[in-house]
């Protein structure tokens, strides 16, 4: 399973990025806000470091249309910043035209805000190279996220879709574990959640005998 990180934050990439275990990064129209871009320079600009810092990794950028035309004007923009960029497109009926435009001119896309399997499966017939069901929203309305990506991997394999199911709105390190379990190519994950899998008290508890034990030869 391939790891991207949930974030448009230069610092968190970079800090995954040194870790040596990322694989692309996944922002969205709330994330770039959150780091504080404002105008349409700057936006490009952040787009462009941060695929300097992947280093050839897939960087998920979302348009801010809502309409075909819209979407087909930004996307394009987007994509010519570096051929990193996934374009990344909301499920709704402009969306999925938008994804069969750049299929058909060879422009990698993410289709996003996925609750469904029957919005997967439009994506996925459409051409994205990417799907985004979103885990985490669907637990907060007492539904089952995990549920919904075992779903959309179980139909895409049985049908032969090539679309990757990249499991978004990931809170926790447990939903990795489930997402992996579920087989989704890609999970997208905030810094957390990823160092979470590095916990295990035996590890902790190991490394102190070995540093005590260490002091009495040296
Ligand atoms: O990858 C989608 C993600 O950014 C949404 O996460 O936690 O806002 O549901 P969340």
């Amino acid at each position: 399973m391939k790891f991207f990180i949930d974030t448009a934050d230069l610092e968190q990439i970079q800090e995954a990025q040194d870790m040596g275990i990322l694989d692309g990064v996944t922002t969205n129209p709330s994330l770039m806000a959150k780091v504080g871009v404002k105008g349409q320079d700057a936006i490009n600009e952040h787009y462009k470091k941060i695929c300097d810092i992947v280093k050839g990794g897939d960087v998920s950028a979302e348009v801010f249309a809502t309409d075909f035309e819209g979407m087909v004007k930004e996307g394009t923009a987007l994509a010519a910043l570096n051929k990193q960029i996934v374009v990344k497109l909301p499920c709704t009926k402009a969306g999925i035209k938008a994804v069969k435009y750049f299929h058909d001119k060879g422009i990698k896309t993410n289709c996003t805000l996925v609750f469904s399997v029957g919005q997967a499966l439009l994506a996925a017939k459409a051409g994205a190279t990417y799907v985004s069901p979103f885990v985490g929203r669907l637990d907060d309305i007492s539904s089952d996220g995990v549920a919904l990506v075992a779903h959309i991997v179980e139909v895409y394999r049985e049908y032969g879709y090539t679309t990757q199911v990249l499991a978004a709105s990931i809170r926790h390190t447990q939903h990795i574990i489930e997402c992996l379990d579920a087989g989704a190519d890609v999970a997208t994950c905030p810094l957390k959640a990823i160092e979470g899998l590095l916990n295990h008290p035996l590890t902790d508890k190991g490394l102190e005998t070995f540093i005590a034990d260490s002091k009495k030869m040296i």
